[in-house]
């Protein structure tokens, strides 16, 4: 297939964009390099540099596209709730200016790279993909209207479309994984204390409601997590717009990930409690079963101890090169 690939350069983007030039595809890339990085677009992709919504109605323009995966977004929960018009902006108008240049040059094959943020706070786990979507922050309920937008344009325009919600993406594939300018996830901070360029992590609150009082996230491989969309990409059925939901179904806490982030690196990684993070729920574990079942999607991967073996592998490699050589307090 010729394909879109918007935020192509990101850490999710990218490692999806190797994955489906692997599988023989003529890959296309939108990114504006706001978070992504140059390094890790594929050599054999075209690189179309600029934001979707000033580009994308001219490359889609160029003809001859089967289908659009679509990355392209602000992501981070505290930012949208301190910058929320950034956040219907950038999530919210340019996917609506995406559709609507889909539907002037009759592409009709959308994957889109959606969150658990849609659910908010669950009322049980594992989540399923029918429970009630109560977002509780403007990231999550960005994600959340387009999913409305792209079902409404399967039922009026025909799309064929998915929505990938994924829960804590991580790991590393090859040369690519997690190199941002600004760090918030777990995995990555704490593999910058065992790389020497932070003295502690701060684990955000001990006093959950969970197995050891830390926080129980549901980790799932990035490579796995790619070979989703491919399979979404395959099975898209005009008129229809299905949601899945992407996570190993197994829960670790806070606690539990420090400890195998020092199997993997051999570093004692110090750690220091703190006071619990806003807007962060207790304990996210998803329910992969739909997919499993209608997809045929069998994540290989998503252990956490592959899962930090891959990411220290790439972290440690990256060196001085990308992560800043600054010690961050
Ligand atoms: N945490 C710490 N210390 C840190 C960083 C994180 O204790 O220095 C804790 C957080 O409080 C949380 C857990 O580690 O309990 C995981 O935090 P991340 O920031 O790695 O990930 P989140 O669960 O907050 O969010 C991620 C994505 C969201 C997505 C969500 C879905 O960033 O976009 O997973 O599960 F919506």
């Amino acid at each position: 297939m010729k394909l879109l690939v918007t935020g192509g350069a990101g850490y999710v983007g990218s490692v999806c964009a190797a994955t489906l030039v692997e599988a023989g595809h003529e890959v296309t890339i939108i990114d504006n390099f706001s978070t992504g990085n140059r390094e890790a677009v594929p050599a054999q992709a075209t690189l179309v540099e600029g934001d979707v919504a000033n580009v994308v109605g001219d490359v889609l323009g160029q003809g001859g596209f089967d289908g659009v995966v679509h990355f392209a977004a602000r992501s981070l929960v505290g930012e949208s709730v301190a910058m929320p018009a950034e956040y219907w902006q950038h999530n919210v108008v340019t996917t609506l200016t995406l559709l609507e240049a889909m539907r002037a040059n009759d592409v009709s094959n959308l994957v889109f790279s959606s969150t658990a943020a849609t659910y908010g706070e669950p009322e049980e786990v594992p989540i399923t993909e029918s429970m009630p979507t109560q977002p509780t922050n403007p990231y999550g309920a960005s994600k959340l209207a387009i999913d409305y937008m792209i079902t409404s344009y399967a039922k009026a325009y025909g799309f064929g479309a998915t929505s990938l919600r994924y829960f804590n993406v991580a790991g590393a594939y090859g040369e690519i994984g997690e190199n941002r300018e600004v760090e918030t996830h777990l995995i990555p901070i704490i593999l910058q204390v065992a790389l020497g360029h932070r003295d502690k992590i701060f684990i955000f609150g001990d006093d959950w409601d969970t197995v050891d009082g830390t926080a129980v996230r549901d980790y799932i491989h990035v490579r796995d997590l790619a070979d989703a969309h491919l399979l979404a990409l395959e099975a898209n059925v005009s008129g229809e717009h299905r949601i899945f939901n992407l996570g190993s179904g197994d829960g670790y806490s806070v606690k539990q990930v420090i400890e195998t982030c020092r199997e993997v690196t051999g570093h004692p990684i110090p750690a220091e409690v703190a006071p619990r993070r806003a807007g962060d729920p207790a304990t996210l574990i998803a329910s992969s079963a739909k997919i499993k079942s209608q997809l045929g999607w069998n994540p290989t991967r998503t252990d956490l101890h592959t899962i930090v073996s891959d990411a220290w592998a790439f972290t440690s490699q990256l060196g001085d090169r990308a992560h800043s050589a600054q010690r961050i307090k």
